[in-house]
């Protein structure tokens, strides 16, 4: 059985398992078609994966990665940029990460989000926020945002919206609703990952 990849992954990293690594790297145009179907495995519909090409195609800058796993992508992550109306802050939001589910629990999504969290923070952002599941990204250091004053304009519980300083203090005496790319707004899609 593979070993998870270990908390220090890196962008670029590569994971340790007997028969091959699971390589972490940007994502690239001929990644498209498996990006799409990984998360459109992971999710049980086109959505996530639809908000995928919207997002690149529209959102700027993203970072957006994969996990390679013997020539095949196994997982994917893309950030985007967020707006807290009134700050001028750089905030992103993480959304979506899917791993293919015969992958999962193998400790790549976790590779992902910290490979992802890393390239936002070279890129000079000073936080991150996710609409997600409260048992999985505490783990990575999100809080929920209300401890922060800041607010999903989505009707949700308090503790599924979540946000990371990568400085500290950066959402100090930031409140407010955080406003997600219009990509979001298309479809049924809320920014839950
Ligand atoms: C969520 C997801 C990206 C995690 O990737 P992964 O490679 O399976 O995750 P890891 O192996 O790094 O971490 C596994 C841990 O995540 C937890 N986890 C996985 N999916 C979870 C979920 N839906 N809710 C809560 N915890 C979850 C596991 O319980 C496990 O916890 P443990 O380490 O305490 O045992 C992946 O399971 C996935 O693609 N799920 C379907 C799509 C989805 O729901 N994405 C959004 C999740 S917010």
């Amino acid at each position: 059985m593979d070993r998870p990849c270990g908390p220090g992954a890196r962008l670029l990293a590569r994971c340790s398992s007997r028969r091959a690594p699971t390589r972490l790297r940007d994502e690239e145009p001929r990644d498209w078609p498996a990006v799409h179907s990984v998360h459109a495995a992971a999710f049980g519909t086109s959505a996530e994966a639809d908000l995928v090409a919207a997002l690149r195609a529209d959102a700027d800058p993203v970072v957006s990665l994969v996990a390679e796993h013997d020539g095949a992508v196994v997982g994917h992550i893309m950030f985007s940029p967020v707006t807290l109306p009134g700050h001028d802050l750089k905030i992103m939001g993480l959304a979506p990460v899917a791993v293919a589910p015969s992958r999962q629990r193998q400790g790549i999504g976790s590779a992902l989000v910290r490979a992802g969290l890393e390239r936002c923070r070279a890129l000079g952002y000073g936080a991150v926020v996710v609409l997600g599941h409260p048992e999985y990204y505490p783990r990575f250091g999100f809080v929920p945002s209300v401890r922060f004053g800041i607010r999903s304009a989505y009707d949700v519980p308090d503790d599924v919206f979540m946000a990371l300083e990568l400085r500290a203090g950066y959402l100090q005496g930031a409140a407010g609703v955080i406003r997600y790319h219009d990509a979001f707004g298309r479809g049924d899609l809320d920014p839950a990952t």
